[in-house]
């Protein structure tokens, strides 16, 4: 399951746009800021590959990633992110949901948590929303690595974790399949990599 190859393909904003030579896609998404792109990096061992940044709202568009010339990485704009102008943050929206609802290769979305933090409202709506739009998808828990703060609410990861997953139980009645990771210490590459083959082979 490991990455051999990992190529940069093309930057999009329509669903029309993006490759369309058939091969399986995963998605990361999630809050701006949550940490996809360096998730990306870390699954391909690569340091740069995907553009990362401090800043919330580094990615802009719909980037799709080659993998072992045979299926897609796709990073893309993070939501929430709320010091965008009021349009461009709705356009994210659009676009990327249209991406979500019209892209017939994407075979399950990765939706990134962070948790190091207490859990955010809109990351349940988000979940929620591709519930009901019957779109697969996976936990993705980031930030694995950060030590409890005070002003991040003063709970372990685990601890997040664990009030997410009893939120969204409300929603599904289940959790979806989850997996904690860190892009510094590369917990949980394998796993997702492992993840992602089982789903492409089905
Ligand atoms: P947008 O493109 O703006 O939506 O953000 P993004 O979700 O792609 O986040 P990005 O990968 O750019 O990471 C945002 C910040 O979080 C950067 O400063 C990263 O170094 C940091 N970060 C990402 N993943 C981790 C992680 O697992 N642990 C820690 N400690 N920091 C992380
Ligand atoms: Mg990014």
């Amino acid at each position: 399951a490991q990455v051999v190859q990992a190529e940069f393909v093309k930057s999009s904003v329509r669903t029309e746009d993006c490759p369309s030579d058939g091969l399986p896609e995963f998605a990361l998404v999630g809050r701006s800021n949550v940490g996809k792109s360096s998730l990306l990096n870390s699954l391909v061992r690569r340091k740069k590959l995907a553009l990362t940044s401090k800043k919330p709202g580094k990615t802009q568009c719909i980037n799709h990633f080659r993998i072992n010339d045979s299926w897609y990485l796709v990073d893309l704009p993070g939501y929430g992110y709320a010091a965008a102008p009021q349009e461009l943050r709705i356009d994210w929206h659009k676009f990327t949901k249209d991406y979500f609802l019209n892209r017939s290769t994407l075979v399950s979305v990765f939706l990134l948590i962070d948790a190091s933090i207490p859990v955010k409202p809109i990351d349940l709506e988000y979940a929620s929303w591709l519930g009901q739009n019957q779109i697969p998808m996976t936990l993705i828990f980031t930030k694995c690595d950060k030590r409890k703060k005070k002003k991040n609410g003063g709970k372990r990861p685990e601890e997040n974790v664990q009030d997410f997953q009893e939120l969204i139980r409300d929603f599904f009645q289940t959790v979806p399949p989850w997996i904690m990771t860190s892009s510094v210490t590369n917990q949980g590459r394998d796993e997702i990599l492992l993840h992602m083959s089982q789903l492409r082979n089905y």
